[in-house]
């Protein structure tokens, strides 16, 4: 198979976890007689500095061009002071999953048993480990509802957001939550506030009537948000999917993230509706993490979320399970081995980005 990927590093630690996953990328590939064609375009705060756009026509362009985007981070300090529009994160990631309409965003929350001793939870709370997936909906809500900030009478100042839902976003959705549940262990959590929120009143009708459709397998159980951020740090275990909407799914997946162990170490997939030239779902695939401006250029940041973002990335656009589950496993043998970047190594001995990322690839 050839696959062409347009790579999209971005900004601070984004070059650098980028430039310790193509090796793999390359290495998994070649090894199992496939071709990698791969270009770099600049995105964020690099894709400003360059062309004077966090989303040059040019990087478009060239994801247009590709089979799946391989994404690393955005934004930071550097861009702070520009107009909120036109920082790197508002400018180009959420541009870009709406271009592609990438509305469902599956974030793996895997809790290594090597691991568990990096979980701020204490171990007596995670006996089974942890092995979860959040279905978050990343095209609708809050994130792109209509804003506004104004003045109003008395000086006072209003800004807007708005959360809107359709049915039929709730739907598509839905279905990757089910198909995810289906091939896992078939519980499904919808988290929502509808004691609150008509958006969530709306998203408990619909998907309880989907469950109950079409996928009479899966257990559907409900839970208001600010119990579910509680349940996660209570008992992560009894979670298999959780479905959820956009905004909820941002700030549940980086708890579900350090639960298991760092956010150095979550990958996510967002989906759409387009296919590739391969009949696969066209993809950006990207870490769940920022761009960890603090600790960026100094060979400290972990790699994993972006090496495991490509292992998806073979997974969903490629259809390449094994290809996938190889570089799995390489990232879960370094692990075992003892070979950790500082986030995960507990205050133990460790390593850098680089020698992360060599180890990783000594393992394939
Ligand atoms: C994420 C990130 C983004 C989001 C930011 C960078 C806009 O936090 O992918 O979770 O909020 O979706
Ligand atoms: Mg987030």
């Amino acid at each position: 198979m050839h696959l062409k990927i347009a790579v999209l590093p971005g900004d601070y630690i984004g070059p650098e976890v980028m430039a310790a996953t193509l090796p793999v990328l390359e290495a998994c590939l070649k090894k199992a007689g496939h071709t990698l064609e791969h270009s770099t375009h600049e995105v964020g705060g690099a894709g400003i500095d360059r062309y004077g756009k966090a989303l040059p026509d040019s990087t478009l362009a060239a994801c247009q061009a590709a089979d799946a985007i391989l994404f690393g981070s955005v934004g930071g300090p550097k861009w702070e002071k520009l107009p909120p529009k036109e920082q790197p994160e508002r400018a180009s990631l959420l541009p870009l999953r709406k271009h592609f309409k990438l509305y469902a965003n599956v974030r793996p929350g895997l809790l290594l048993k090597n691991l568990i001793d990096t979980s701020p939870l204490r171990p007596d709370r995670i006996p089974q480990g942890v092995d979860m997936v959040c279905i978050r909906e990343l095209t609708g809500g809050l994130y792109f509802g209509a804003k506004s900030t104004q003045e109003i009478a008395g000086g006072d100042i209003e800004a807007i957001d708005t959360m809107v839902y359709r049915k039929s976003e709730i739907e598509r959705i839905t279905d990757v939550a089910i198909a995810t549940a289906r091939a896992r262990r078939k519980h499904l959590t919808l988290v929502d506030k509808a004691n609150v929120l008509e958006t969530s009143v709306l998203w408990r009708k619909v998907v309880g009537e989907r469950v109950k459709a079409t996928a009479p397998d899966i257990t559907l159980t409900h839970m208001y948000i600010d119990n579910a951020a509680m349940q996660l740090v209570l008992r992560p275990s009894q979670f298999d999917v959780l479905l959820t909407e956009n905004m909820f799914g941002d700030i549940l997946s980086d708890e579900m993230a350090v639960i298991c162990g760092s956010l150095g170490m979550m990958a996510s997939a967002s989906l759409g509706l387009d296919l590739n030239r391969h009949g696969k779902g066209y993809g950006l695939y990207e870490p769940s993490g920022g761009t960890a401006p603090d600790i960026a250029g100094q060979d400290k940041a972990n790699p994993c979320a972006q090496i495991l973002s490509a292992a998806l990335m073979l997974r969903h656009s490629f259809g390449l399970e094994a290809e996938a589950k190889s570089i799995e496993r390489a990232v879960e043998q370094t692990i075992a081995a003892g070979i950790r970047t500082a986030d995960i190594a507990g205050g133990g001995p460790a390593v850098g980005t680089r020698a992360m990322g060599a180890a990783i690839l000594a393992r394939l």
